[in-house]
């Protein structure tokens, strides 16, 4: 298939003209998926300026845990699971906040959703996916009270989430088309408790395997009505809302 990036386009079509040279081009471009370096160029070239959110240390954010529970099954590593680094981010601000009810858009193979129950037991958590992906995770929460696997769309269920008790953390992992990154985010802070906590994955630049990803462009979007900061050395970018005011306070 063509590239969509327009200069790629074109040399795609130039070294369409020549057959050796366009086997030549598909082994460049197959070599640069998996070359670092390659990504790098990519992302310096098409991606700059993308990721323009002001950053924040997660330190600032959750009192440090103590100590974090991970859950590991077989295969060790699947397609969309989130990177080690940012769940030690994740895990920590859910059990250092204390948090007592956890949203998470996007199952997956609930990896996350099985780590966030083992730190915090206690926590009601609710996790939406439009596919049910079978896996040791899944199985585990399945018979657990305070856990929610619900197979449906997040944006369609956004009339059911209203009638519920607010969530002190979301974790906004669905998908990562623009337009959804929007309406996920705009629920999201429609049902966010006070002093509660948005944690949005994948704020990143694209690389070769996934140009998809528009998480970026919808936090622009998002920024415009409330604060917005990227979480240093990690994927996620984080809205914190307000604590209610005491009735001293008022
Ligand atoms: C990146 S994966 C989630 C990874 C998971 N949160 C984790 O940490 O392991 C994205 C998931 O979002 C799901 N998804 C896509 N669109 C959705 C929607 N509208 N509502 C709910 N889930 C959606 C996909 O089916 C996919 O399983």
């Amino acid at each position: 298939m063509p590239p969509t990036n327009p200069v790629l386009r074109q040399i795609h079509r130039a070294a369409g003209a020549v057959p050796p040279l366009l086997n030549c081009y598909r082994k460049v471009r197959d070599v640069s998926k998996s070359d670092p370096l390659a990504t790098a160029l990519y992302r310096k070239l098409f991606d700059r300026g993308r990721l323009r959110l002001p950053e924040i240390e997660a330190e600032t954010l959750a009192p440090e845990s103590g100590d974090i529970r991970f859950p590991v099954s077989y295969p060790l590593l699947a397609g969309e699971d989130a990177p080690l680094l940012d769940m030690l981010f994740l895990l920590n601000l859910a059990k250092g906040r204390g948090v007592k009810r956890i949203l998470e858009i996007g199952t997956y193979r609930a990896r996350t959703t099985a780590a966030f129950h083992l730190n915090c037991p206690e926590a009601f958590i609710a996790s939406y996916d439009i596919q049910v992906l079978d896996s040791p995770y899944r199985r585990a929460l399945l018979n657990q009270p305070n856990i929610q696997l619900r197979h449906a769309s997040f944006a369609d269920s956004a009339g059911v989430l209203r009638n519920e008790p607010p969530y002190d953390l979301i974790f906004v992992d669905g998908s990562h088309r623009v337009e959804y990154v929007i309406a996920d985010s705009r629920i999201a802070l429609e049902i966010l408790a006070p002093g509660g906590i948005i944690v949005w994955h994948d704020y990143r630049p694209n690389d070769f395997r996934n140009r998809e990803l528009r998480v970026p462009e919808g936090l622009e979007v998002i920024r415009q009505t409330v604060p917005v900061f990227a979480v240093k050395h990690t994927t996620c970018a984080v809205h914190v809302s307000a604590a209610k005011k005491s009735s001293s306070q008022t």
